[in-house]
């Protein structure tokens, strides 16, 4: 019933892209993702799914074919308003990071905008406690274990307050209390109304989160089921 109310927040067309000229990834591949959903991206590895999160996330731009956020189409966006609509958690948070501590890393945007003000202080406090990071905020980002970078790319992303939100393999590296814990934030955007794809391998978690599956194999979107 969903797409009768609502309109996709993003739009893929007949989507191609490949990292090189002589090899596709993508071959034609289109989709609407609506915010009141979490969508899980399911498939083999290699199949195409990181890649697709990142032309969702504007990071790549296809090579034919439209990639729509809120109707505009990400090669027409800068990468500032596309951070505002759509936040991107990579696989490899490692590559997200790049403040010299933890709490800078939620400030540093505001920061560079010179928009730093005690509201935007006392969200990024707000954050670093809600992802159990409070006692690291000082600490350099690289330092910290594989779970605690994975939750502070996802808190400096949610720093923006995006409408919706794409998690390449979130749970990798969770130990359980921290994967249940991902669960009930994920719970919480979900009612706070952001869409969100979840890119995972992870059956239980996407179980416990997805109400719609996308299937991916080399390169192209074989299912599409809703729970
Ligand atoms: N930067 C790159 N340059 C060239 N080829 C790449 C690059 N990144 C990915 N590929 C290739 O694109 C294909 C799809 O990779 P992608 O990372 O999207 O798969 P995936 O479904 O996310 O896999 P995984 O489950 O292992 O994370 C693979 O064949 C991969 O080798
Ligand atoms: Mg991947």
């Amino acid at each position: 019933m969903w797409d009768v109310f609502s309109k996709p927040f993003v739009q893929m067309e007949q989507v191609q892209f490949g990292y090189r000229r002589s090899k596709v990834i993508l071959r034609r591949v289109s989709a609407d993702l609506y915010q009141e959903h979490c969508t899980a991206i399911v498939g083999a590895n290699g199949s195409g799914k990181t890649t697709l999160g990142k032309l969702l996330a504007g990071i790549l731009k296809p090579w034919s074919g439209t990639v729509r956020l809120e109707g505009y189409s990400t090669t027409a966006l800068r990468l500032g308003q596309i951070g505002q609509m759509i936040g991107y958690v990579f696989q490899e948070p490692d590559r997200q990071l790049f403040a010299p501590t933890v709490r800078e890393e939620l400030l540093f945007v505001e920061r560079l905008q010179q928009r730093l003000n005690p509201t935007v202080e006392g969200k990024a406090d707000q954050l670093l406690a809600e992802f159990g990071l409070g006692h690291v905020q000082d600490s350099f980002p690289h330092s910290l274990s594989r779970g605690e970078k994975q939750r502070l790319a996802l808190a400096a992303v949610l720093m923006r307050e995006p409408g919706f939100l794409i998690l390449d393999e979130p749970t990798t590296g969770l130990d359980l209390e921290r994967r249940q814990q991902l669960t009930a934030y994920v719970q919480r955007l979900k009612a706070a109304g952001v869409g969100l794809v979840i890119i995972s391998h992870d059956d239980h978690f996407i179980g416990d989160n997805a109400d719609r599956i996308l299937t991916m194999a080399g390169g192209e979107i074989t299912d599409d089921s809703h729970s």
